[in-house]
């Protein structure tokens, strides 16, 4: 692992308010066209390490840079606008609006060049098909699955560079999990550079190149995916930590 990340967090600290921080001097590196899996106990920052990388929260300390540089204090929509895409823990979308809708508001940085818009959602429901057909259904009407794919396709919309999904099977069935798991892979597998916060400690480290346990706000260990199935290696700490069962 030699190249340079495209995405970097080096030694964060962040709180909400007043003096109590949440991340505690955190570092996390993504490379293109990897995923970077990030695993932890409820409550350990994770989202909130997505939250910091999109610009959601200001940096107490510590810095992060893109493609080498230092964005911490560039504002969310020049992030999304440099490249930067975000699917966040809770559905974010607008359910009485159509799909179509919804797509259109995720082209609003390149609204004024109608061709792109057009194209850009036509390459979503390329991806897509269900998208297409759905396309003029209020996206309250689909299920929790659909509705990811209009988060995916939205947040594609910008031809992402990084793309960062905070636990996009939570709750969901395994069959459309598994279609989820594939896209994401399917991203990194064309270039891009994925984060991928994860409830799912195994399906995670399947897809993940490189992983990042985070606890209590803190670094608690990292490894490749190697490292991660190796018997009584990364593997078994994890399970033991986290009291997740792991086969
Ligand atoms: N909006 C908020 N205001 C204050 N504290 C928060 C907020 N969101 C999360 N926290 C706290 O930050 C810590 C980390 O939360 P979070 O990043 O959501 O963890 P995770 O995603 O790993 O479950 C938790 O202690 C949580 O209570
Ligand atoms: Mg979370």
């Amino acid at each position: 692992m030699n190249t340079q990340p495209v995405l970097a967090l080096d030694n964060v600290t962040v709180a909400y308010h007043g003096d109590i921080t949440i991340l505690n001097g955190v570092s996390i590196q993504a490379r293109r066209g990897q995923v970077t899996g990030i695993i932890g106990p409820n409550g350990a920052g994770k989202s909130t390490v997505l939250k910091t990388l999109f610009g959601f929260l200001p940096l107490r300390g510590g810095r992060i840079t893109l493609d080498g540089r230092d964005i911490s204090r560039q504002p969310a929509h020049q992030r999304a606008e440099s490249g930067v895409a975000f699917v966040p823990q809770h559905r974010s979308l607008f359910g009485e609006l159509s799909v179509e809708d919804n797509l259109l508001l995720g082209c609003w940085p390149f609204r004024r060049d109608k061709a792109r818009v057009r194209r850009r959602i036509d390459s979503v429901y390329a991806r897509f098909p269900i998208l297409a057909q759905k396309r003029n259904d209020p996206v309250s009407s689909m299920s929790g699955g659909q509705q990811r794919f209009v988060e995916f396709g939205r947040a594609l919309l910008n031809e992402p560079e990084v793309i960062l999904l905070d636990e996009p099977t939570a709750m969901l069935a395994p069959k459309i999990s598994k279609e989820l798991y594939a896209l994401i892979r399917g991203f990194a597998d064309e270039g891009m550079t994925v984060v991928l916060v994860d409830q799912n400690v195994r399906r995670c480290a399947e897809i993940s190149d490189y992983l990042y346990i985070l606890e209590l706000g803190r670094n608690k260990a990292e490894g490749g995916r190697d490292q991660f199935h190796e018997e009584g290696g990364l593997r078994d700490m994890v399970a033991s930590w986290m009291d997740y069962k792991i086969d």
